[in-house]
């Protein structure tokens, strides 16, 4: 069947494929003020299949140039998620003639193994570039880390130990997580395990990261993990725990095994994040803008799938404990965009976004600083009766994104709902950021301790905006902004 092509669904700001099916975020590298993304792609379908890496590099972090595919299927089996690191010194010893070696480490998954019922399927492999991500080498010597036995067994994501002199691979093991050193990113071995008394039954852990962040002088660790099916609002979603790591084991802040859950993101599309290191502490997050429950039946063609807007990390504490926080990336926030003119708030009634809105054609920010209470409610509709609502419902003390009536939601009886979130702070007043880009809603609020990714698929595009204030909630500030920088590069580099 041929999928109508959807351009009213392409996001300008976010990365999606040119065509094709993408899912998770890969082998993160910086370089050279380059960001790398690679992600996992089967360029040959809307749908799902033989997994290969996709690469995509970006100087902003908002427009992006996808290039040739960097790994690809092979007699091991599909190249499933992972991670790359640029190995300065040659441990590895793979470099040649004084490269550095960009070294990735991937899962290879055994479809055919698979159906043969075996549960020898997932092992992890590494792959060679010695011309800075542009063509890749398997390593003879695959796989590195054989399974031992366990049927998921996949998604390595490696850092140095800066200090103990050897690699660390954070690797999801079913139903918790292994850390795995190596000095050489060739022979592993087993430090530690995490997680296995927390986990959920018939809930698997996918793409762990374990990385440091500042926090009160000295360093916390903060280790994601995605989770599928059990997230926030159904489907897939991903945690994070804080705590300590001493080169081989992670001890979690919340001791408790019953502790609630800490999400990353409340929204429900928002999964398989993984982060950048790139200069100093600094902790860039993207992840794969959708959710199990529903990605393979979105209505849009001829690609499938869009990262996120890339978040910077922090901590901050709530009630005694670190809690993640996410920012736009600070690129993000330079270039692209255009202010638009906001209506001044009248007496009585909602602020009508309506032109500002048709301006952007949907792709803008808005930058909303709340006084007094902080109740407030953007709806967006359009002549077919189509209306997304979210906000903050003062009563609960939550934010909320409704998409029940948003537009089509013919595809996946999963995916219309209403999705809600905590507030973690008690205050006056309220500032949020949303950012718009045809298909998705990415709220940050309260400093970005709460945050929020929703799809959205309106029939007909949006022509109205309104912003209804409640309780008393008075505006401080509205700020909009267009996105005005190149429509996304939709052809390969050469
Ligand atoms: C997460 C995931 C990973 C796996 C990849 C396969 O979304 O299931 O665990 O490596 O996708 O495409």
């Amino acid at each position: 069947m041929h999928d109508i092509d959807t351009p009213q669904y392409r996001p300008a700001y976010h990365f999606t494929p040119a065509a094709h099916w993408m899912n998770d975020p890969n082998g993160l590298l910086f370089h050279d003020g380059i960001y790398h993304l690679f992600f996992q792609h089967h360029p040959q379908g809307l749908n799902w299949g033989p997994m290969h890496w996709g690469h995509a590099t970006s100087r902003d972090l908002l427009s992006w140039q996808e290039h040739a595919i960097a790994l690809a299927p092979d007699a091991l089996g599909m190249i499933f998620s992972g991670s790359a690191v640029i190995d300065r010194d040659n441990t590895c010893g793979l470099g040649r003639d004084g490269i550095a070696p960009w070294v990735a480490v991937f899962t290879h998954h055994d479809d055919e193994a698979a159906r043969r019922g075996s549960e020898r399927i997932e092992s992890q492999s590494l792959a060679i570039s010695l011309d800075q991500g542009r063509s890749w080498r398997k390593h003879a010597g695959n796989p590195v880390l054989p399974n031992p036995g366990l049927r998921d067994f996949r998604d390595p994501k490696v850092i140095w130990l800066e200090g103990r002199s050897r690699w660390l691979m954070s690797l999801a093991a079913h139903d918790h997580v292994r850390f795995y050193s190596s000095p050489d990113l060739q022979q592993w071995t087993l430090e530690s395990e995490f997680g296995r008394e927390r986990a959920v039954p018939g809930t698997v852990w996918e793409c762990p990261d374990l990385f440091p962040l500042p926090w009160q002088g000295g360093t916390r660790w903060v280790l994601l993990v995605s989770v599928v099916p059990g997230g926030p609002n159904g489907g897939s979603g991903t945690m994070f725990f804080t705590g300590e790591f001493d080169g081989c084991r992670f001890v979690p802040d919340d001791v408790s095994v019953r502790a609630p859950i800490r999400w990353l993101d409340h929204g429900p599309d928002h999964y398989a994040g993984v982060t950048w290191s790139t200069s100093g502490t600094r902790r860039t997050l993207i992840g794969w803008m959708s959710n199990w429950d529903y990605a393979k039946s979105v209505p849009t063609s001829p690609w499938r799938s869009a990262m996120t807007m890339p978040r910077d990390l922090s901590l901050r504490e709530v009630d005694g404990l670190p809690w993640l926080a996410s920012a736009p990336a600070q690129e993000t926030l330079r270039q692209g965009w255009q202010a638009l003119a906001a209506p001044a708030a009248p007496a009585a009634g909602p602020i009508d976004l309506s032109a500002a809105w048709c301006r952007a054609a949907g792709r803008l920010t808005l930058a909303l600083h709340l006084q007094g209470a902080a109740g407030f409610e953007l709806v967006l509709g359009n002549a077919v009766g189509d209306e997304l609502r979210l906000g903050f419902d003062t009563a609960p003390g939550e934010y909320f994104v409704d998409r029940r009536h948003a537009g089509r939601n013919d595809f996946s009886d999963r995916f219309a709902g209403r999705h809600v979130a905590p507030r973690l702070v008690q205050r006056e007043g309220a500032e949020v950021q949303l950012y718009f880009d045809a298909t998705s809603m990415e709220l940050f609020a309260d400093g970005g301790l709460t945050t929020m990714t929703s799809l959205f698929f309106p029939r007909e595009p949006y022509t109205r905006a309104a912003l209804h204030l409640s309780n008393g909630a008075r505006v401080h500030s509205l700020l909009l902004s267009a996105w005005a920088g190149a429509a996304q590069a939709q052809r390969r580099a050469a």
